[in-house]
């Protein structure tokens, strides 16, 4: 696991950075999305590079991490409306080359199954776009989340709605009780997980998920074990992890021509 401790605009920078290497590849590349507030950089600095350097998403294809379930489609934070209005719509990525699990739908856990298979078939994911809870949770997989689980329905604690509460007027009773999640075990598939986190509020699940021992009481421990993994913290949310010199040290004096 890779520790990156810098300002957040070189943060999203560097993994801007990686997406577009990917995207310079392989123009059909499979990137996965998250939602929130710590990708935003990321989302603006990958539109600046689409509108001023020409980068294209004409081929690439995307899959969400999850979905609430029960927000009307129209809802300005269903997942999938974030998505158009934070990267996809800016970026011009054909809306059909964007999936996320359906979280209107009739049949809930057939929706997760072929949200499962339509990964598979896409080739699976090749860079993971991911944010932390305070709680530890990756994508939605809350504390107590299996780590082999797949894409299922899942309750949110309390904390996170209290935590995203902010999307909804400030009012913890209009965040979703449920959503659907990639599982952890979906998660730790994607060929290359980076992770970003910022603000002291995220101190903890960030040295938890570094240096903790894995366990499903801090899902995000899971990433430990995953031969391709990235961590771009600035310095609140690195305020705890113990080893932090030399995370520092180690990405000092790593090769220039080492991308993330
Ligand atoms: C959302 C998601 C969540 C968030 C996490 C952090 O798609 O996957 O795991 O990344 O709740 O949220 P922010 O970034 O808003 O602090």
């Amino acid at each position: 696991m890779e520790v990156v401790i810098a300002p957040a605009e070189e943060l999203a920078v560097l993994a801007a950075d990686a997406i577009e290497a990917l995207l310079r590849r392989r123009s059909d590349a499979v990137l996965g999305l998250a939602t929130g507030s710590s990708p935003l950089k990321v989302y603006d600095e990958l539109a600046r590079r689409h509108a001023e350097e020409g980068l294209s998403f004409a081929q690439a294809r995307g899959f969400m991490l999850d979905e609430y379930v029960g927000l009307d489609a129209e809802h300005p934070e269903r997942y999938r409306n974030v998505i158009a209005t934070e990267i996809a719509e800016r970026v011009r990525w054909p809306a059909e080359q964007v999936q996320g699990p359906d979280g209107l739908a009739a049949d809930l856990p057939a929706a997760c199954a072929a949200y499962e298979e339509a990964i598979e078939a896409a080739g699976g994911v090749d860079l993971q776009i991911l944010g932390i809870g305070t709680d530890g949770h990756i994508a939605f997989n809350e504390p107590g989340s299996s780590l082999a689980s797949r894409t299922r329905i899942k309750t949110l604690t309390r904390q996170t709605r209290v935590d995203n509460a902010r999307f909804f007027d400030g009012d913890v009773e209009k965040v979703p009780t449920h959503c659907l999640t990639q599982g952890l075990g979906t998660i730790m598939d994607a060929r290359h997980l980076v992770l970003l986190a910022t603000g002291r509020q995220k101190a903890e699940a960030v040295h938890q998920l570094v240096e903790g021992p894995v366990s499903a009481l801090w899902p995000a421990t899971v990433m430990q074990l995953h031969p391709h993994a990235t961590v771009l913290v600035d310095e609140a949310a690195a305020s705890r992890l113990q080893l932090a010199d030399y995370y520092r040290q180690t990405y000092a004096s790593k090769p220039s021509w080492q991308g993330l």
